[in-house]
């Protein structure tokens, strides 16, 4: 994909449903007796990794668009696949699956693209074994085999915060004999939590801990997806670092375990408003972004779950700031899609700015003008993302290979690029 400078970004979007709101959507309606309906599903590769995935398992659903219509007639139905299932690059297909999959008693095996099978699953296979079910993984790694059966809760601390693997157990836990209560280290996205009571299932929470009761019947609900944060997080440093710039994007996610890209943002100087519509059962609103001078900053370490995947954003911005920017505690980047970490230090090196890696994070120099050149995606969503961002502002013209991989999150990517900065 070769991309020019633009000379500005702006306009009002809408965007496509939250991938992460979207992927639990699928597996609660599938889990769930009776009909689930949910509107502005995401259209992300990812998302639809999974309804193949419970397609495979027998789940009948019906999709048109972005409707998605599941005829749940609960786990008890579902079939052993003929196949192994195959989730493609999405790492949260695998691991929450792998949990919802513990309770059943059948084996399953879980696989994906190159990049899914060199990524860490022991992470969410050592506690479904915990709680009863045989689970093996490649060296820690897909392909990975899940038999389930009689389960029992327990109670699990996370060694690291992850939303994946705190759905994996809770998933697990509302098939179990008991009660099971995940307790992680820092926040992580809490949008399993705030869904399952649309299923008719309670969830207790109390501080960095959510429990669930074991033998629960899901119920099928209703579900509207708002626009995806992490998308937005592209968007809104667009419109920060172009000139003349301004872009509102609205119906968008704003859960504050998925916004602290915007606090950061702020925290360097960029116009960023927030206008909240609706609160329940997540919060909803519109985010408005203008062109801004911008100077670095240090990441609070404990804001990281909040926004580790909008990292390479925030390194986008950062190349375009003054003074040094610093994010540290994120060594998961390195355990992501691509490592992350190392990803965007080439590319944005390649364009002209100065990053410095982190074992676990990474220094951007910042005001250093960056020019076009030829940069990787490493076959990384967030990564071209990132890249093409900066592309937009860097002088003349940048070419990012494997570009196509946009399609993993946000297939709509370079149109509404193209929209925004007057070329379409
Ligand atoms: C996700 C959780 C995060 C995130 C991923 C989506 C989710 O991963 O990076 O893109 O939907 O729960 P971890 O749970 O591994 O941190």
């Amino acid at each position: 994909m070769q991309i020019q400078r633009a000379p500005y970004f702006r306009g009002v979007f809408t965007l496509p449903g939250d991938k992460s709101i979207s992927h639990r959507a699928a597996l609660l309606g599938a889990m769930a007796v009776g009909e689930t309906h949910v509107r502005n599903y995401s259209s992300a590769a990812d998302c639809a990794a999974t309804i193949a995935c419970l397609r495979g398992l027998g789940v009948e659903i019906r999709r048109v668009g972005t409707e998605v219509r599941i005829a749940g007639r609960g786990t008890e139905a579902w079939r052993p696949p003929s196949a192994a299932l195959d989730a493609c690059n999405s790492g949260s297909t695998i691991r929450m699956l792998a949990g919802a999959l513990a309770g059943r008693p059948f084996r399953s095996v879980l696989t994906g693209d190159e990049s899914l099978r060199r990524r860490p699953v022991e992470r969410v296979a050592a506690p479904l074994r915990a709680m009863g079910a045989t689970v093996l993984t490649t060296d820690g790694k897909p392909p990975l085999t899940v038999e389930g059966g009689r389960l029992h809760g327990l109670v699990y601390d996370l060694k690291v915060a992850s939303a994946q693997v705190k759905t994996a157990v809770l998933l697990a836990g509302l098939q179990a004999e008991g009660v099971t209560t995940v307790r992680e280290p820092a926040p992580s996205r809490d949008h399993t939590e705030r869904m399952l009571p649309a299923f008719g299932v309670a969830v207790e929470r109390a501080g960095l801990s959510a429990t669930v009761r074991g033998g629960v019947r899901l119920r099928g609900a209703e579900v509207t997806v708002p626009g995806d944060a992490s998308s937005a997080a592209f968007l809104v440093v667009a419109a920060l670092v172009l000139p003349d710039s301004e872009v509102r994007l609205d119906g968008v996610l704003l859960s504050p375990t998925r916004i602290a890209f915007v606090e950061v943002l702020r925290a360097m100087g960029g116009r960023v408003e927030v206008r909240l519509e609706a609160s329940a059962p997540e919060p909803v609103g519109s985010i408005v972004a203008s062109s801004s001078r911008l100077q670095g900053t240090v990441v609070d370490p404990a804001l990281v779950p909040s926004l580790v995947d909008e990292v390479p954003a925030l390194a986008v911005a950062a190349a375009f700031a003054e003074g040094p920017f610093t994010v540290t505690g994120a060594a998961e980047l390195r355990v992501k899609e691509s490592d992350r970490i190392a990803a965007l230090a080439e590319g944005l090196g390649a364009l002209g700015a100065r990053v410095r890696e982190l074992p676990d994070g990474l220094v951007v120099e910042g005001g250093r003008p960056l020019v076009g050149a030829r940069v990787r995606s490493q076959g990384d969503h967030r990564i071209a993302m990132a890249l093409s961002v900066a592309a937009l502002g860097a002088e003349g013209t940048t070419e990012v290979e494997g570009a196509e991989c946009v399609a993993v999150s946000f297939p709509g990517f370079y149109a509404l690029v193209d929209r925004a900065s007057g070329r379409a």
